[in-house]
């Protein structure tokens, strides 16, 4: 069968399975078990071996049927022009979150200290430490195996753009000019890390969602995702510890559509004025940001 023909087939069975991406994700997962680009899959359309229509049909069943995300089954996604691991242990990499890694690279002062917390796949180290390579990241998440992911994503990014193929040879991947520095923290939001800028893509879905969530978020971690009855508990926390550590000037976080007047008013309580929400390019708040001093 012909990669074409079998997009074609299967696309009706996963529209029929509540996939609104259906065609895309057919695309992806038939390209992912041949091998090859999606792009490569309209240049070429090539004629799928035993081997490699078995792979497709159990991936798109999987997809069908368990409703596992696609960037599982493939084992990767992009986020702001790199491509990253992703497996079980880590949340995917959210489009809108790349607002929250261009507002940074704007506002942290040249040569700061920056933490993203909850790195997850480390989408957000990575993707600053490649537009700002002046600062210095620390990478921190309380999952140790989302930190596993993140440090192979930050040494791959390294390589894929390091002159020489040697691996970094230490916990902080260093590379060449043009990325900055990451190192890694297994702790709860800040732990010892001290500094100039927060960053953070929390945990912010409130507990009651799970009974209406989508069975993809199902196979996310639930440490990624929930927080609380109004799912501000690690946000609440967060803001807390930015406030009592004098060294942070700018605090910028991710959240919920219906969470901007909570958090603004989170952070002006802790002594963080005047602070701003902005939406995403659907139009929905998706982060707030604030400085002091
Ligand atoms: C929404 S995910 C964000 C992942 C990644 N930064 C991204 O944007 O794709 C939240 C992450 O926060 C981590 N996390 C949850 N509670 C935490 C805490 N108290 N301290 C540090 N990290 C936490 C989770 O393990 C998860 O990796």
């Amino acid at each position: 069968m012909r990669a074409r023909d079998l997009i074609r087939q299967a696309t009706p069975a996963l529209e029929a399975a509540g996939i609104d991406t259906a065609r895309l994700d057919a695309e992806l997962l038939v390209a992912h078990a041949i091998g090859i680009e999606r792009s490569r899959l309209f240049l070429d359309d090539p004629e799928l071996d035993a081997a490699q229509r078995e792979r497709a049909e159990a991936l798109l069943a999987a997809r069908a049927e368990h409703r596992i995300p696609v960037a599982q089954l493939v084992g990767a996604w992009w986020f702001d022009g790199h491509e990253l691991e992703v497996t079980a242990d880590v949340l995917v990499p959210r489009p809108e979150t790349e607002l929250l890694v261009e507002r940074t690279a704007e506002l942290a002062p040249h040569g700061a200290g920056v933490i993203d917390v909850g790195t997850g796949s480390g989408a957000i180290a990575i993707a600053l430490a490649a537009r700002r390579p002046d600062l210095t990241i620390t990478a921190s998440d309380v999952s140790e195996a989302a930190l596993a992911v993140a440090r192979r994503n930050a040494a791959a990014v390294a390589r894929a753009e390091r002159t020489s193929s040697a691996p970094p040879a230490t916990e902080e991947v260093r590379s060449a000019p043009w990325l900055a520095p990451i190192a890694f923290q297994h702790a709860s939001l800040l732990g010892a890390w001290r500094g100039e800028v927060v960053i953070s893509n929390p945990p912010y879905v409130e507990d009651d969602w799970r009974a209406q969530a989508s069975p993809e978020l199902a196979h996310e971690p639930e440490l990624a995702l929930y927080a609380g009855a109004d799912g501000l508990d690690v946000i609440r926390a967060l803001v807390a510890q930015c406030a009592a550590h004098a060294e942070v000037a700018l605090v910028l976080l991710e959240h919920g559509h219906q969470q901007g007047a909570a958090i603004r008013d989170l952070l002006a309580e802790a002594g963080f004025p005047d602070p701003i929400t902005e939406p995403d390019l659907a139009g929905h708040d998706r982060m707030t940001w604030a400085r002091r001093g």
